[in-house]
């Protein structure tokens, strides 16, 4: 990592990183309004994680965005929280600033953007409860849901995600789902919606695997899957076949970055549906010539 102090910089920290659009993205931002910056994706280990943390805090980097697997683990390794950020329990964009890391949470907000359609009162299923995830039942909470019901590989994550915020939310119904096909099928027939908020169906990851079967989808149902890339997952695709209204996280990920941005500029950015527009497209080109 060279610092050129003339220009801003900002990082993505991840792993995998290759497949993010953060970069494409954030460019396009820096050069809309006019900022003399250079954000870069940077490949982590994971036992690299506070050292990179420490680097970018002492050398002059304005900001960073934090994705898959270390919007939790990143939290020891920083020196602030923003309330959001304690309130989640995961950090997605961190500030430095006076020799502090400053650990931020964009997602809640950019899913909470990202959504054409209310959800006041309707249940949503869950799959995941990781650090994505964490975002994602704030913004169902915060938006006035009536029950979110949490389905993850490692159950004791989703008991924890339940624990740490049902005494927040002690309005909407929480609960985890059994790993069991049945129970899983059976908490989609009367949901609104259904959110992927884990890796699987993500590129370099798991391209070709959905999180759950066809047979449990019906076409009342809205599938949200937060990832981007491949821009239609498997579980898209799954969902498209039967009917069913869906999105990927393109509008998330393009609301979560701006909001990024903000933090890390200062809060006067105009917001510019145009420049909305112009990112979703050059994404979309970009994700069409991979
Ligand atoms: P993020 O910060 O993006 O949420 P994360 O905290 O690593 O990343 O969480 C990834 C989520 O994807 C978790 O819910 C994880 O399940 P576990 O808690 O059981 O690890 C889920 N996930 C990742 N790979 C998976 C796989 N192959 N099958 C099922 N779930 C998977």
């Amino acid at each position: 990592m060279n610092h050129d102090h003339s220009i801003k910089k900002f990082y993505l920290i991840g792993n995998p990183v290759k497949h993010s659009l953060s970069p494409v993205m954030q460019n396009i931002f820096l050069n809309y309004y006019e900022i003399q910056g250079k954000y870069e994706a940077l490949l982590v280990e994971p036992s690299d994680l506070a050292g990179v943390v420490k680097q970018l805090k002492q050398g002059g980097a304005l900001g960073a965005n934090i994705t898959v697997p270390f919007k939790e683990s990143i939290i020891p390794h920083l020196d602030v929280l923003s309330d959001d950020a304690r309130l989640i329990g995961s950090v997605n964009a961190l500030r430095f600033h006076d020799g502090l890391a400053e650990g931020f949470n964009t997602d809640a907000f950019g899913f909470q953007k990202s959504l054409s359609f209310p959800i006041a009162g309707d249940k949503i299923v869950l799959l995941g409860a990781g650090g994505a995830a964490r975002g994602i039942l704030t913004a169902c909470c915060s938006l006035g849901c009536h029950e979110v019901a949490i389905y993850n590989r490692t159950i004791h994550r989703a008991r924890k995600l339940i624990d740490d915020f049902q005494g927040k939310f002690p309005h909407v119904h929480l609960k985890t789902i059994q790993l069991n096909d049945e129970r899983l099928a059976m908490e989609i027939l009367d949901a609104k919606m259904i959110v992927n908020a884990t890796s699987v169906g993500m590129k370099s990851h798991s391209e070709d695997s959905s999180p759950l079967k066809a047979e449990f989808l019906h076409k009342d149902l809205i599938v949200y899957d937060i990832i981007y890339n491949p821009p239609e997952t498997k579980l898209i695709q799954l969902a498209k076949a039967k009917g069913c209204c869906y999105m990927n996280g393109l509008t998330m990920l393009i609301h979560q970055g701006l909001e990024s941005l903000k933090i890390w500029i200062g809060d006067d950015l105009p917001f510019a549906e145009s420049l909305i527009r112009q990112v979703e497209k050059t994404l979309n080109e970009e994700l069409l010539s991979q």
